[in-house]
């Protein structure tokens, strides 16, 4: 049940986050400018883990080297992770191109205007399927990402880890009853987000420029910095790694992850156990005879769930014996690795490997 503040606040909320959004929320980001599904499906996805200033490169590469739904569908998997390499949570770009396979072959080529039909496609949660029927058909439907959990939680100072499903319902209720009419509903939502991102951040939220704050009660109650009730502490686990760098001839050994787990459909360095011999690994795995062995820079990496701590070593191959192709493993260019679709930690090594062997800064920025 709501209580009463929420009641009689509830008109008055949207009326001022969408009055605020027209004047003073974001107008021009790149998927604004035509109400393509396409382009909002592609920046919804990206933004689901991503900040915008992140996102908009990444939007506007990926949407010059696939610019309709149909290139998308039509794509090896390959290229799209090569494209999306560097924004990190790789999951999302394979439910992207398996979505838009998905669309090509039941839908011929449309995208879905119906939310049930959204919500249905890999990769699109609730408040993902709401802001695409939102932004691209006009539709009224809330939406509930992490930053308009906070705008609530706040709001309406409502205790509770949001994670929590009985918190989330109560946050998806809240969302429900205090949207808009139809034809407000657009600037309302970019206006949650808008509010979310920029005024009322995680730390130091800017509440004297927020046109909520005269009635925002974790404000009023002096508990800004409380809320939302963080996710309860739980030490991440730590895991460690030996990647094999494994150079020959100026190129490097490479393997393609399997389709599941992290990284997955990415290439990377192959790994050993630290109890395991690098010498006899790249011997009997590889049929390289390496000459040294060097120890590169650790590199933590941290992940939603453990932290990963990578223990490169550089094994320098003076003699390779001929071995039959082996599909998903390949001697890799220096120059070339950087265009691969590889993990940022990946990269990161390429990179170091690179400054290394005294050669320019990679050719390829990203990430
Ligand atoms: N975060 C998620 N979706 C967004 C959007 N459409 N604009 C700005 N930030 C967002």
């Amino acid at each position: 049940m709501l209580g009463i503040l929420e009641l009689t606040a509830e008109s008055d909320f949207a009326r001022k986050v969408t009055a605020w959004q027209r004047r003073a929320g974001r107008h021009d980001l790149p998927w604004q400018k035509v109400a393509d599904p396409y382009r909002v499906w592609l920046s919804e996805i990206m933004l689901q883990q991503t900040q915008v200033n992140a996102v908009v490169p990444y939007f506007d590469r990926f949407l010059k080297r696939f610019p309709t739904l149909q290139y998308l569908a039509e794509a090896d998997e390959d290229d799209v992770l090569a494209v999306w390499s560097g924004l990190g949570y790789y999951a999302r770009a394979r439910n992207l191109h398996r979505a838009a396979r998905q669309i090509s072959r039941i839908n011929q080529g449309q995208f879905p205007t119906r939310f049930d039909d959204i919500v249905a496609l890999p990769g699109v949660g609730r408040s993902t399927a709401g802001a695409i029927a939102v932004f691209s058909f006009g539709q009224r439907h809330p939406i509930l990402d992490g930053n308009v959990k906070r705008v609530f939680a706040r709001y309406f100072a409502i205790e509770g880890y949001p994670g929590v499903q009985a918190v989330a319902n109560r946050l998806w209720r809240l969302a429900e009853q205090l949207l808009p009419e139809r034809n407000n509903v657009q600037a309302y939502t970019q206006g949650l987000m808008d509010l979310g991102a920029q005024v009322c951040t995680r730390s130091r939220p800017r509440c004297q420029a927020c046109p909520l704050a005269q009635s925002c009660a974790a404000r009023l109650q002096d508990r800004i910095d409380r809320l939302p009730t963080p996710r309860p502490k739980k030490v991440r686990p730590q895991r460690s790694t030996v990647m094999l760098v494994m150079e020959y001839c100026g190129r490097l050994m490479m393997e393609k992850r399997p389709a599941s787990g992290i990284w997955g459909g990415l290439w990377s360095f192959p790994e050993i156990d630290a109890a395991d011999d690098a010498r006899q690994a790249c011997r009997g795995r590889f049929g390289a005879e390496v000459r040294t062995i060097d120890q590169m820079t650790t590199i933590e990496h941290g992940f939603t769930h453990f932290s990963l701590t990578i223990s490169p070593l550089l094994c320098e191959v003076k003699e390779r014996r001929p071995q039959a192709e082996m599909p998903g493993r390949t001697w890799v260019g220096l120059d070339e690795a950087m265009h691969y679709p590889i993990p940022v930690p990946v990269r990161k090594l390429v990179s170091q490997l690179r400054a290394r062997l005294g050669l320019q800064a990679s050719p390829d920025q990203a990430g």
